[in-house]
């Protein structure tokens, strides 16, 4: 199901088989304007976000100063608002900085246990698991949302850091149905693209990178379940056995080639794409499908 956009008549869509791709917004209210703003003559109706999107406090609750929950509204509104001048649907790959809370009390609108806020229609958050087809170029997509906070020692439970962030052995599971009913409700064999927040395990720059100067605060245990999220994320990987893989959540942009096995035993290539935060170049991707 799309949601209906505010602000007139869409233009013409692009017929350059382009899909745009967004990472770490983290609430940056001028960066997410500035980032829509560059991708409007795209003129796609769906755009994408790889997590840490922002989705912040929403409403007074104990503990939880006005100015939080006003300023993630704020944030909220203004998103909503590039997005309606643009004619498009963001839809989000939700990361571990996010409210859970705050989206668990959004309701659901009946596309496959999608997410969206009434006053702001055009954020759509969507599950753990899940399969589209990207309604401008045809895409397949598969998205596996969640990822494990590397400061959550430093942070507030139901404030600044919530539970439910880390990716679990049911999602993975869900990941696996959704993937084999979408694989057999449209005769694919690979998807196209596969979103994640966290990046699967298996990329060598960022193998080399996580074992080497890590913070006093990531104990063995930590890094043990940091590097779960990352393996439960690469089965899903060799699960859709993508084109094209995305990630965010690294603040690190590199772009690698990866000769892979799928789960079915069979060879494939994927290109991987890591993206960088805001305020950065490499936070929007425009990527031409091959
Ligand atoms: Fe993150």
């Amino acid at each position: 199901m799309m949601l209906p956009h505010s602000g007139g008549d869409a233009p013409d869509r692009d017929p350059a088989n382009t899909m745009v791709v967004f990472g770490d917004w983290h609430g940056n209210t001028s960066w997410a304007r500035y980032a829509l703003g560059t991708v409007r003559t795209k003129h796609l109706a769906n755009y994408y976000h790889v997590g840490d999107f922002g989705l912040w406090h929403l409403a007074p609750a104990p503990g939880i100063p006005a100015r939080a929950w006003q300023n993630g509204r704020a944030y909220m509104q203004a998103v909503n608002d590039s997005l309606a001048s643009n004619h498009a649907t963001l839809n989000v790959v939700l990361g571990n900085h996010e409210n859970y809370d705050a989206l668990e009390s959004l309701p659901t609108l009946k596309d496959q246990g999608v997410r969206a806020h009434p006053d702001y229609p055009n954020i759509r958050f969507l599950p753990r698991a899940h399969m589209m087809v990207d309604p401008d170029t045809g895409a397949h997509i598969a998205t596996l949302g969640g990822a494990g906070s590397i400061d959550k020692a430093f942070r507030t439970p139901r404030v600044d850091w919530w539970e439910q962030e880390n990716i679990t052995f049911s999602d993975l599971e869900a990941f696996r149905e959704k993937a084999a009913a979408h694989r057999e409700a449209h005769g694919i064999q690979r998807f196209d693209l596969f979103l994640s927040h966290d990046a699967p395990k298996g990329i060598p720059l960022l193998d080399q990178r996580s074992g080497r100067g890590l913070p006093a605060q990531v104990t063995p245990d930590l890094l043990a379940e940091l590097n779960l999220q990352r393996m439960l994320l690469r089965e899903a990987l060799d699960t859709a056995a993508p084109h094209t893989a995305v990630h965010g959540h690294w603040h690190f942009h590199h772009e690698t080639i990866i000769d892979a096995v799928s789960v079915s035993g069979e060879d494939y290539t994927v290109r991987m794409i890591g993206l960088d935060m805001d305020g950065t170049s490499n936070n929007i991707l425009c990527h031409q499908l091959g």
